[in-house]
């Protein structure tokens, strides 16, 4: 179980959604992936008549080009914080905590959940939950972060920042990618059948979504990085300098995105 040692949680003490510019920074991590995620949802059938529940929705940027791209029937959006989704013909919106016990009910041809998972205690219970949310026939999609910041990776300003990032998220809010690479037995152990993984990094080039995503994280994780005594503000100012500069040569983390699908019939369209 992943919980932080100060019993903090994502949303209070990190990434707070009342504080300005909560919003805009999930959607600099959304422009960054979310032609990666249309595209393996919809290679996955992602398309009408399906029911779909989407888990930590964010700005709802996924619920909406699953509806508008992919034609789905419906999407229930849900999560802790729902101040960033609005309801629409389509898209049902429920405030809830995912880590309660029945947060959601019914049974869903698609369950998706991006970057939530890697924030939250218990991930190998939730895998769990969200593949009995998963319909005869449907297919549960979890995408979640990888750090590719190796003992070898060259000591850049981003490096040194990245790895107290992860450090000090972890000691606040409990985020812990370090199991991340283990997904695809994780759904193997849920149940679920054919499962497979990629890898999408997306480039850092200055100005770019992704690099404009980590700035931002930095900045609202300024405290818990410091805390962690690996970095100080000049060293999280240079490299906020260096993301946005031409002299920027680094690997961004990655999205793990793991697949799974449910034994059964296929509800008939
Ligand atoms: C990093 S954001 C990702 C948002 C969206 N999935 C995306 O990829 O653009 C994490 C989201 O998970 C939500 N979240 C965190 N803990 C949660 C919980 N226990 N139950 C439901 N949602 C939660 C947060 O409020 C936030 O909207």
């Amino acid at each position: 179980m992943t919980t932080a040692p100060g019993g903090g949680r994502y949303g209070e003490a990190v990434f707070r959604p009342e504080q300005a510019g909560e919003g805009e920074r999930i959607d600099f991590g959304a422009l960054a992936y979310d032609d990666i995620t249309m595209a393996r949802l919809r290679a996955l059938g992602a398309g009408p008549g399906w029911r779909c529940l989407d888990v930590g929705a964010g700005t709802g940027t996924v619920s909406g080009r699953l509806l508008d791209e992919a034609g789905v029937t419906s999407v229930l959006a849900v999560d802790r914080d729902v101040r960033f989704l609005t309801e629409r013909p389509g898209l049902d919106v429920l405030e809830a905590d995912i880590t309660a016990p029945d947060a959601v009910r019914g049974r869903f041809r698609l369950v998706h959940a991006r970057f939530v998972l890697m924030h939250l205690p218990e991930h190998e219970r939730l895998v769990a939950a969200l593949a009995g949310l998963v319909a005869p026939g449907g297919v549960l999609v979890l995408s979640d972060a990888v750090d590719l910041t190796s003992d070898r990776a060259p000591g850049t300003p981003y490096t040194t920042v990245i790895r107290a990032m992860w450090q000090g998220l972890r000691a606040t809010i409990g985020t812990d990618v370090s199991w991340v690479p283990s997904y695809p037995q994780l759904l193997r152990g849920a149940g679920l059948g054919s499962v497979a993984a990629e890898i999408h990094v997306p480039p850092l080039q200055p100005g770019s979504p992704i690099s404009r995503f980590w700035a931002d994280t930095w900045e609202r994780s300024r405290a818990a990085m410091r805390a962690t005594g690996l970095v100080d503000d000049a060293a999280l100012d240079e490299a906020v300098r260096y993301l946005a500069s031409e002299e920027c040569a680094a690997l961004s983390a990655g999205m793990l995105t793991v697949w799974g699908r449910k034994a059964g019939e296929e509800p008939s369209r």
